[in-house]
């Protein structure tokens, strides 16, 4: 079976990549595991070390011409990861409607066209709540407040429709902030909850831009690749009628709780400075601060076990690549 990426050579698409090469299959339309082929991954930017066993088609998602040349016949999977991120997306909105939603919907277009529905699964984003108790649940309604969550939100719905009409076998997954992102800050609002562990463990300044009691929902980069691929493998039985959509279940941390790891981990937190922003404490602060997940709990996801698993992960999988992959 072939597999399809977008947003394959950033840092989940990486991540999901190398675990693809490594599994060799994911399940197949009837549910039984079947060899991976081929992988292709689409994105606007060429991986800074490109993994042997991965095609790379480097293009923009907006670009039907790129769609049409990376997605064929026999693609039977689609993940799509690319995304233009919170931070950016609220810069220009424009570019976050283009990305974020029309590509998304030509995407989808272009799944349609193909001789067998493909399974599509959706990385979409805590960021679908806005309005919101502190602790959401599987019903919380979804009232995004940024650019980046409505185009998530509106994506969920079209990922939902095109399912109902048997076009693809889509579902979709809210992650949370994965940390450590390795390699360097992006443009992601939350893009601190990283730096503030990855620089300080390889001795680097960073800075904060939010108070310590902040709390944050998160998952590691391991945890959240094991839950896409065990949420493109569940039958298509296991999902209720009208609901493609799942929260994935994390690790509800604050701020301090963060750094009290980075020093049981050997780290400095004195190379941490203390710099509020308004703008990124607004976006970040609306998110969840933690999440009931019934159904993704029923279903098998995992969480990570705690902030010192989360950091133990980085410093495992990071030393080989020093973590620069972008
Ligand atoms: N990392 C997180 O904390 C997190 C949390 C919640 C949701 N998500 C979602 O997961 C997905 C992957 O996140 P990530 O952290 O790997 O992001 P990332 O920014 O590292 O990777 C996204 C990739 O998409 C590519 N891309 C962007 N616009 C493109 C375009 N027009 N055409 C082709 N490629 C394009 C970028 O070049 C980049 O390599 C995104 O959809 C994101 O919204 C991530």
């Amino acid at each position: 079976m072939e597999v399809v990426l977008t947003g394959g050579a950033g840092f989940l698409g990486r991540k999901l990549s190398e675990a693809l090469l490594a599994g060799g299959t994911l399940a197949g339309p009837g549910g039984d595991g079947q060899p991976i082929t081929r992988i292709v991954c689409i994105d606007q930017v060429k991986p800074a070390h490109p993994l042997e066993g991965v095609n790379y088609v480097c293009g923009d998602i907006c670009d039907g011409s790129v769609l049409e040349q990376a997605i064929g016949d026999d693609t039977a999977s689609v993940f799509h990861l690319a995304a233009v991120v919170s931070g950016q997306a609220e810069a220009d909105f424009d570019l976050g409607m283009r990305v974020n939603l029309d590509a998304t919907r030509a995407l989808l277009e272009r799944c349609r066209r193909l001789p067998n529905p493909p399974r599509f699964i959706f990385a979409s984003s805590v960021a679908a709540f806005g309005v919101a108790p502190p602790v959401v649940d599987d019903d919380t309604p979804v009232r995004p407040l940024n650019s980046y969550g409505a185009a998530k939100v509106i994506g969920e719905y079209l990922v939902g429709e095109y399912a109902r009409r048997g076009w693809i076998d889509g579902r979709c997954f809210r992650l949370p902030t994965i940390v450590i992102r390795p390699g360097a800050p992006n443009r992601a609002a939350s893009s601190f909850a990283s730096s503030i562990l990855r620089e300080p463990l390889r001795g680097k300044k960073a800075v904060c831009p939010v108070g310590k009691d902040l709390p944050i929902w998160i998952q590691s980069p391991r945890t959240v690749i094991a839950n896409l691929i065990l949420g493109h493998d569940l039958p298509p039985e296991a999902w209720e009628e009208g609901l493609r959509v799942l929260n994935l279940p994390g690790l509800t941390v604050t701020v301090s709780q963060m750094v009290a790891g980075l020093e049981r981990a050997g780290g400095d937190s004195g190379l941490i400075s203390w710099v509020p922003d308004a703008a990124i404490e607004a976006i970040v602060g609306a998110w969840p601060r933690g999440m009931k997940t019934p159904r993704a709990d029923k279903l098998g996801f995992q969480p990570d076990t705690g902030i010192d698993a989360i950091i133990g992960v980085f410093q495992e999988d990071e030393t080989g690549l020093g973590g620069g992959q972008q």
